[in-house]
């Protein structure tokens, strides 16, 4: 028994060398590639997609969302029905939420994701993580990766010129938590986004600073501007101190 526990810790500091070294490197998600195109194939709805990220295989550990899986699961049910077309991401990290919304976007979607290399909240991905993320597409998809600041008006043009006057069905804002950066992705993005179209926030939950930065005290501002008949909110537990999705479906 106590052999069967050494070897299981043994193990478990080998995954963990393995994924601090490919968080900086992106090296060994080169590997996964092939795997990724492959398994991919085989994951056919919503369950099976949070299974496989949410797993507890070394491969899984390369992708893993940094979500509650409860909280992600109501929102992806939730998003499914809505059949988004196009996609805008703030904050990609290791490509959890990316690959899940391949499963919730329809077949020919544009699925954009921004995020800051060594940004705060999760420093974002080496430069070799990239085909990983763009073999999460399925069948017509296409994934546009922008390493760059959010808050920086050449990105924000970037995301026009790829949108080129289409509008987005669906933006999770996910990247700089601090209370100014939240409102600011929620100014520049938000009116890109189409009436009727879905902006979704994670960390509305109060927790400690350096993991909610100032999410919480934006979503309380921003509910009781817009009032809750458009609001929803995905929070497993309000006690949990950090995580919780809350979404406004856009009216204005
Ligand atoms: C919490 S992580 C995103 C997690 C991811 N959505 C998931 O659940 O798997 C936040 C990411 O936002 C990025 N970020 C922080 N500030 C940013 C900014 N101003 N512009 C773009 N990305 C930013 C960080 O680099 C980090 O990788």
């Amino acid at each position: 028994m106590n052999k069967y526990r050494s070897l299981k810790v043994i193990l478990k500091r080998i995954k963990s060398n393995i994924m601090l070294f490919d968080s900086r490197t992106g090296l060994l998600s080169l590997f996964i590639v092939p795997y990724m195109i492959l398994f991919k194939k085989m994951l056919v709805d919503i369950e099976d997609a949070l299974n496989f990220c949410f797993g507890n295989t070394l491969f899984s550990e390369f992708i893993k969302p940094m979500q509650n899986k409860e909280e992600i699961s109501a929102l992806m049910h939730y998003l499914k029905d809505l059949r988004p077309r196009i996609i805008l991401e703030i904050g990609t990290a290791k490509g959890g939420t990316l690959f899940l919304w391949t499963f919730v976007a329809i077949n020919d979607a544009t699925i954009i994701s921004i995020d800051l290399p060594g940004g705060p909240f999760g420093s974002g991905y080496p430069i070799l993580r990239m085909p990983l993320y763009k073999s999460f597409a399925r069948r017509k998809q296409k994934i546009i990766l922008i390493r760059g600041n959010s808050h920086d008006p050449r990105t924000l043009n970037k995301v026009k010129r790829i949108l080129s006057g289409r509008q987005i069905d669906f933006l999770f804002i996910d990247g700089d938590h601090t209370y100014e950066g939240v409102k600011k992705d929620f100014e520049m993005y938000s009116p890109l986004v189409r009436k009727g179209g879905i902006i979704a926030f994670h960390d509305i939950v109060p927790g400690p600073a350096e993991k909610v930065g100032g999410v919480p005290r934006f979503w309380k501002e921003l509910k009781s501007i817009m009032g809750t008949d458009k609001i929803m909110e995905f929070v497993r537990d309000w006690n949990q101190g950090a995580g919780g999705i809350g979404l406004i479906i856009k009216f204005w």
